[in-house]
């Protein structure tokens, strides 16, 4: 597993709804909104990993990262993903992908189910958290780098528009959203990642 990218686990997080619409309607390309969309996602997980972090604090920051990740992945396999299956030199990244989103989707099952045992729901946070940052670092470290190269502007638009659609589609699906969580005294930084 890659070492992880160090991040203060308070800061306040870069990417709040409306800055998302704000970069929504400046247009865009698949590239940017990837990396958009990773970054409240990394924020999550450098609360997930947080040896100092304690089970109330993570838990309501696991159901943000659950809520981000489903929809990130999701409009990321029905743009991207499948894509790049149709490319015999690029199939191999999307199959990939779909793949690595399988496992975090299993791990998030499974600690869905946990019930008093707190230390093996702290462990699979932390495994998820760090397969998550893995699946990131190789997206943009090598994936979208081979998108810049193989795709052009128009592609990467269409694509990214498509990748808006679906990922708003699914914001605008889900019944029930991640509620707020009783503030304590050390709750501040789930509630400051509310609002993502
Ligand atoms: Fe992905
Ligand atoms: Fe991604």
């Amino acid at each position: 597993m890659k070492k992880a990218a160090k991040k203060k686990s308070s800061a306040k997080p870069t990417e709040s709804s409306s800055k998302r619409e704000a970069s929504k309607n400046e247009g865009g390309e698949i590239i940017e909104f990837i990396k958009r969309d990773h970054k409240p996602l990394k924020e999550l997980i450098s609360v997930m990993k947080d040896p100092k972090a304690k089970m109330a604090e993570k838990k309501p920051v696991f159901k943000k990262f659950q809520s981000l990740l489903l929809r990130h992945a999701h409009a990321e396999e029905q743009s991207l993903y499948i894509e790049l299956k149709s490319r015999k030199d690029l199939r191999l990244d999307g199959v990939e992908g779909d793949v690595e989103h399988a496992l975090a989707d299993g791990l998030m099952e499974e600690i869905d189910s946990i019930q008093n045992d707190n230390d093996t729901w702290m462990a699979k946070v932390k495994v998820l958290a760090e397969v998550v940052e893995h699946h990131i670092e190789e997206e943009e470290d090598d994936m979208l780098k081979k998108v810049r190269k193989e795709f052009d502007l128009q592609m990467r638009t269409e694509i990214g528009e498509e990748y808006e659609r679906l990922y708003d589609e699914l914001r605008r699906s889900e019944v029930e959203l991640p509620t707020k969580q009783s503030a304590s005294a050390d709750s501040h930084r789930a509630e400051s990642l509310r609002d993502l």
